[in-house]
């Protein structure tokens, strides 16, 4: 213990993370814990590159309370409650009584459908654990981001990850582990800025909502086949069956959200637009496209897709980032 003590007060509990968003592209949408994230099914993303935030943590004895301070402005304390799941097993962990301040920025906007709170999580989780002196494995950082956002867990490993339900009650086999490294598949990737306006309904909300679908066990008995089928295209580098299953899946979910009591429509008109120039195309050239719980668009393809992504999507005018396939979590 005196060794413990010594060891902390030489550090300044200060580390700071970067974190990519990411992008499912067999969605979870689900859960049979609330309190824990805990999902129904299994599901597969990649991290994109592009996308990113940065985190830095600060464990002090000076305030009452944890302050979450995202791109300059500070979140309500009413609103604390995700991240404060992460902060409080990292208390449990550390038997202390500290608080924690979070810096947070991102390089693309909130809540608009682009996973913001996937890699918030992450990277708050990242930055508050390596903060407080804890070197946790890499499944079990990533089942502590989850505690602030189920998809977060997807952002601590690279590449191509898979999210698996897991069994136990605690969620602790509740982790993602990456499949594919970023450098695996030559893919691009296109984040297609439809709007930049928070979505109406939250992911958490409208998955509660879903659940009450007259579709829903139906949605669910079928997305529980995803994930294999999935990570199996992208592994043999299928182009037709990955393009094939990330329509399915993004299909899928919208039609759903459009069939609760209170239907939940997340694409904008450009973005119907942008889906129907990729499904028109996608017999021809090797791009798809997928859509999360909001509007903007996140169009893949292989290189000879290009010259219809320059004509087709990027003339359409809208702001869009060129990247592609990402790492994960890193202390900075
Ligand atoms: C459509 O991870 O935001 O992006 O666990 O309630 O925070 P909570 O939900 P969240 O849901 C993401 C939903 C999705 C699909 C996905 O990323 O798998």
């Amino acid at each position: 213990m005196m060794v413990e003590q010594e060891r902390e007060c030489h550090k300044n509990y200060r580390a700071k993370a970067r974190v990519h968003a990411n992008v499912a592209v067999a969605k979870y949408w689900g859960k049979r814990d609330e309190s824990l994230n805990l999902p129904l099914f299994d599901s597969v993303a990649f991290n994109v590159d592009g996308l990113i935030t940065e985190t830095q943590a600060h464990w002090h004895n000076d305030d009452t309370r944890d302050a979450l301070i995202i791109n300059g402005w500070q979140v309500p304390a009413q609103s604390m409650g995700r991240v404060e799941r992460i902060l409080d097993k990292i208390r449990d962990i550390k038997g202390w009584d500290k608080r924690c301040t979070l810096q947070s920025r991102n390089n693309f906007p909130l809540a608009s459908g682009l996973a913001s709170s996937a890699s918030g999580s992450a990277a708050a989780a990242a930055a508050a654990a390596a903060a407080a002196g804890l070197e946790l494995r890499e499944s079990e950082l990533s089942a502590l981001a989850r505690l602030g956002s189920g998809s977060a867990a997807r952002s601590i490993p690279g590449g191509w990850t898979r999210w698996r339900t897991g069994h136990l009650d605690d969620g602790s086999d509740s982790f993602a582990e990456s499949f594919a490294p970023a450098d695996y598949w030559n893919l691009h990737v296109f984040v297609i800025q439809v709007t930049d306006s928070q979505k109406s309904v939250s992911s958490s909300e409208c998955m509660n909502m879903c659940m009450r679908s007259p579709f829903w066990n139906v949605f669910v008995e079928e997305s529980k086949k995803e994930a294999d089928l999935l990570q199996q295209a992208v592994v043999q580098r299928d182009f037709a069956s990955f393009s094939a299953g990330v329509h399915r899946n993004m299909m899928r979910l919208h039609a759903l959200t459009m069939t609760c009591e209170r239907p939940v429509l997340y694409f904008a008109p450009k973005s119907v637009e942008i889906i129907q120039k990729v499904l028109r195309a996608t017999q021809a050239v090797p791009v798809c496209c997928t859509v999360d719980a909001g509007s903007n668009v996140i169009v893949i393809c292989e290189d000879s897709a290009c010259p219809f992504i320059k004509n087709d999507i990027i003339a359409l005018g809208l702001p869009f980032i060129q990247t592609h396939v990402g790492n994960g979590a890193q202390i900075v």
